[in-house]
């Protein structure tokens, strides 16, 4: 957004769109809420919507539509094969990241699916500046492991890096001389990184990365999944980019790649998501996997209506003022916490605002999911719903042991143009009141583990009755207040 300096003084993030369409929402009291998470299992996936009051566990598929997302919906043709929204979209895809073939495919993971299938045989090695959960997930599916060349300061909550997400180069480096480019199927980029806060990359490091891989014959993949954030956090905080335009970066970072993928629940600000790929070779190796797992080559398992909403939304994404909403509003939220004590990840990232939970219940126990804990106790207080990023979101090690996350977070995510300020405001507010009473929060053990992607369906419970204890003393400071 351009800038706008209030005459106050304060820094208050200003929405550069209206509202043309509003949802009702329900606030269920603290009784219910205690009900909603029995009947879940304590776990944030598995609540019914119905209880929820403001939806943060995800900015997936999430972000309020256009007005022209909506009429181009609208306007789509729809085919099986053929249609010429599918070719729109194409052509949005060569125009703004100058790339020849698109596969359309129904979302992020779908995509990682299909890559991991086309190019990771076991002992393979992909090397990335962070995993992602679903990502690393078909990796080892296919028999490949992942390293992460993450920077120190990648794992460090309060840091003052604007770049956190960057690639450790002399890794990279080190992981080439040792493990052999041959193992190496690809290197691939997150931009920004999900699990470490939505940390962006800088338009340097991307450059470097790609330097060292192309010297070595390694192929680059970026996962854009959350580049619309990245490309903010590039123009706003490295100094060389300050006057590209938001277009400019994003051909320049193309360039420096050879696929590219995305989740279009986030970038695209609709639904679906695609492969994009210069060489003739590489599509044709993914093509027919697209036609075998997702669905014809011109809507690849996604309505038609999406297609055309991914290619405004595309378009939209190149809109300074449209993308700097979600980083603004997300920082505005860390800034608030930060100043009640409450531990925030710092600097502010992309995604969302992301709490602290190892310091927030540092009487809890790792192996309780301090995260898994924290975002309970939040729901508990707030109707709110979080996401847990911690160890509950890891698998296990091949021997059963637990694997611990290097970070326990709660993720509070800012889908675009969805929430208002003040709704911010009364989030800040219960985080903040059970800050003040974390002394009360326990920890989580699991009842039903899934073997793959945990997180997602397993049942878990209280260590103890913290959650009634947590209710009474809620009752006791609000009286009937929801
Ligand atoms: N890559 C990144 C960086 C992501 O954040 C996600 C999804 C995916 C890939 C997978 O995409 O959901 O369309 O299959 N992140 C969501 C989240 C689920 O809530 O952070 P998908």
């Amino acid at each position: 957004m351009q800038t706008i300096k209030f005459f106050s003084g304060q820094n208050i993030p200003l929405e550069m769109h209206r509202a043309k369409v509003v949802q009702k929402l329900t606030l269920v009291d603290i009784d219910k809420r205690k009900q909603y998470l029995d009947a879940a299992g304590y776990n944030q996936f598995l609540l019914k919507n119905e209880g929820i009051f403001l939806d943060m566990l995800t900015d997936s598929g999430m972000s309020a539509i256009s007005d022209r997302q909506l009429a181009a919906s609208m306007l789509a043709d729809d085919a099986y094969a053929g249609s010429r929204t599918f070719f729109e979209l194409e052509e949005k895809i060569k125009e703004i990241f100058g790339f020849q073939f698109f596969l359309p495919i129904h979302q992020g993971r779908a995509c990682e699916h299909l890559l991991a299938k086309a190019f990771v045989k076991p002992d393979d090695v992909v090397a990335m500046n962070y995993h992602f959960t679903t990502t690393r997930a078909h990796i080892m599916t296919c028999g490949g492991s992942v390293v992460e060349l993450n920077l120190k300061d990648a794992l460090e909550i309060n840091s003052t890096n604007p770049f956190k997400g960057n690639f450790d180069i002399d890794k990279l480096k080190a992981l080439i001389a040792e493990v052999g480019a041959k193992r190496m199927p690809f290197v691939r980029i997150e931009a920004g990184t999900n699990l470490i806060g939505g940390q962006p990359l800088s338009l340097e490091n991307i450059k470097a990365v790609s330097k060292i891989c192309r010297e070595n014959g390694i192929l680059t993949v970026l996962d854009a999944s959350l580049l619309q954030d990245n490309l903010y956090f590039i123009k706003v905080r490295e100094a060389a980019c300050k006057d590209m335009s938001i277009r400019q970066i994003t051909r320049d970072i193309a360039e420096q790649v050879d696929i590219i993928y995305f989740s279009a629940r986030k970038l695209g600000f609709a639904k679906g998501g695609g492969i994009c790929v210069r060489d003739q070779a590489l599509y044709d190796k993914m093509a027919e996997l697209v036609t075998l797992f997702e669905g014809f080559l011109t809507y690849g398992g996604m309505s038609i209506t999406e297609l055309a909403s991914i290619t405004q939304g595309l378009e939209e994404t190149m809109d300074f003022n449209m993308i700097s909403q979600g980083p603004q509003f997300i920082a505005y939220m860390v800034e608030q916490l930060d100043q009640r004590g409450v531990p925030v990840v710092k600097p502010a990232g992309g995604l969302g605002c992301h709490v602290d939970a190892r310091a927030f219940l540092a009487h809890v126990p790792q192996a309780e999911y301090q995260a898994g804990a924290l975002a309970v106790a939040i729901y508990l207080a707030s109707g709110i719903r979080a996401m847990e990023r911690g160890t509950v979101s890891e698998e296990r090690n091949a021997d059963g042991s637990e694997h611990f996350a290097d970070v326990e977070l709660v993720r509070l995510a800012m889908p675009r143009r969805l929430f208002t300020r003040s709704q911010i405001d009364y989030a800040v507010d219960r985080i903040h009141w059970l800050y003040e009473n974390r002394a009360l929060v326990g920890g989580l053990r699991f009842v039903k583990e899934p073997s793959v992607l945990r997180f997602f369906t397993g049942n878990l419970e209280p260590t103890s009755d913290w959650v009634d204890k947590l209710l009474a003393k809620f009752k006791a400071d609000f009286g009937d207040s929801l």
